[in-house]
């Protein structure tokens, strides 16, 4: 048979030759395929060495650990927020950390979170957890990667030895940051006696719990076993300076006086009545949502649950 002619010319190989070639060259061809292979395999095996490692307790807590140890950082980039007195007061607190939870208490919206995570701005060694139900330690562990309290705390241990490592930081102390919106109403005792329990240093693992509590109700009902064992920070309305700098951060400094008349001193009420004048929503409508909402937020007040009885109603 006649090979093609076009194979001969453009190859420009013999095909006779060729496999001459490849015969005196067929080891390396083995060779190399099966060192190939294996590279593969030592990658397979590596990879599930370290799935297996990262599913382990051990594996978990050095997971969880390293994400605790990153540079704390706020949700809202720190041009879009205004410095306020408290935030230096809680930063303070923070920094002197002996024993005892930390409570920061105030109205609704009054900009308890923007300044607590403000104060943390680049802190290592703080955990954050939203409590939205009153079974939260198993969900806290669950969204840290841990199987349970133990694992936790022996992550916070660790993390109090590597804070050794960063004396510029903040504290040398691991933080529990706990936010409690408004609609957690139940399971506030668990927070008091959580907060009291790891925070004292009996084994060389004290943490320092604060809690933001949205709700006021809530921030006056937390108990950590009296108030001298809890340290209460209350973030106010703010000042009229202070309101005339947010305005003015929004684009409504020449307004200010309009928008305090609508909406009073409390950060977030003006957050807001910008944020509504934007979708084309009137000052005056603004106010009158506010005062649907103070309703609103008597009936949460009363349906507080401290101990499993309704306890808001007897306050
Ligand atoms: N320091 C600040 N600088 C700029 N904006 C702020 C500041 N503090 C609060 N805000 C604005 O006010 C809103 C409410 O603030 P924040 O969420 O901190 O209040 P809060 O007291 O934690 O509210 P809640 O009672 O719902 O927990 C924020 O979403 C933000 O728009
Ligand atoms: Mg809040």
């Amino acid at each position: 048979m006649v090979a093609p002619a076009y194979a001969s010319d453009t190859s420009g190989l013999d095909f006779q030759q060729f496999v001459e070639e490849f015969a005196g060259k067929k080891d390396f061809f083995v060779e190399l395929a099966s060192a190939t292979l294996s590279v593969a395999g030592t990658a397979l095996a590596v990879r599930s060495a370290d799935e297996a490692f990262k599913a382990s307790p051990e594996g978990k807590i050095q997971q969880a650990l390293a994400k605790a140890m990153e540079p704390f950082e706020p949700s809202r980039p720190q041009d879009e927020v205004i410095q306020r007195p408290v935030m230096e007061t809680l930063r303070q607190r923070i920094a002197s950390w002996q024993q005892h939870a930390t409570i920061i208490g105030g109205r609704y919206q009054s900009g308890k979170s923007v300044a607590t995570e403000e104060a943390l701005r680049g802190a290592r060694g703080v955990v954050r957890f939203t409590i939205r139900s009153a079974e939260w330690t198993d969900r806290m562990c669950k969204h840290l990667g841990v199987d349970d309290e133990g694992l936790f705390k022996e992550v916070m241990r660790r993390a109090r030895e590597k804070l050794k490592d960063f004396p510029d930081n903040l504290t040398k102390f691991p933080i529990l940051l706990l936010e409690v919106p408004r609609t957690t109403t139940k399971g506030i005792n668990l927070i008091s006696s959580t907060a009291k329990d790891v925070a004292t240093d009996k084994i060389g693992s004290a943490i320092h719990v604060i809690v933001s509590a949205s709700s006021a109700a809530v921030a006056l009902a937390f108990d950590a076993g009296g108030t001298e064992r809890q340290e209460d920070i209350w973030v106010g309305d703010l000042t009229e300076e202070e309101a005339k700098e947010f305005l003015a951060l929004h684009g409504h400094g020449n307004k200010w006086e309009d928008f305090v008349d609508a909406c009073g001193f409390r950060i977030g009420n003006l957050a807001k009545a910008c944020e509504n004048l934007k979708k084309g929503m009137s000052l005056d409508n603004t106010k009158q949502e506010y005062q649907r909402l103070a309703t609103v937020e008597v009936v949460r007040f009363m349906e507080l649950q401290v101990h499993p009885k309704v306890t808001g109603r007897e306050m």
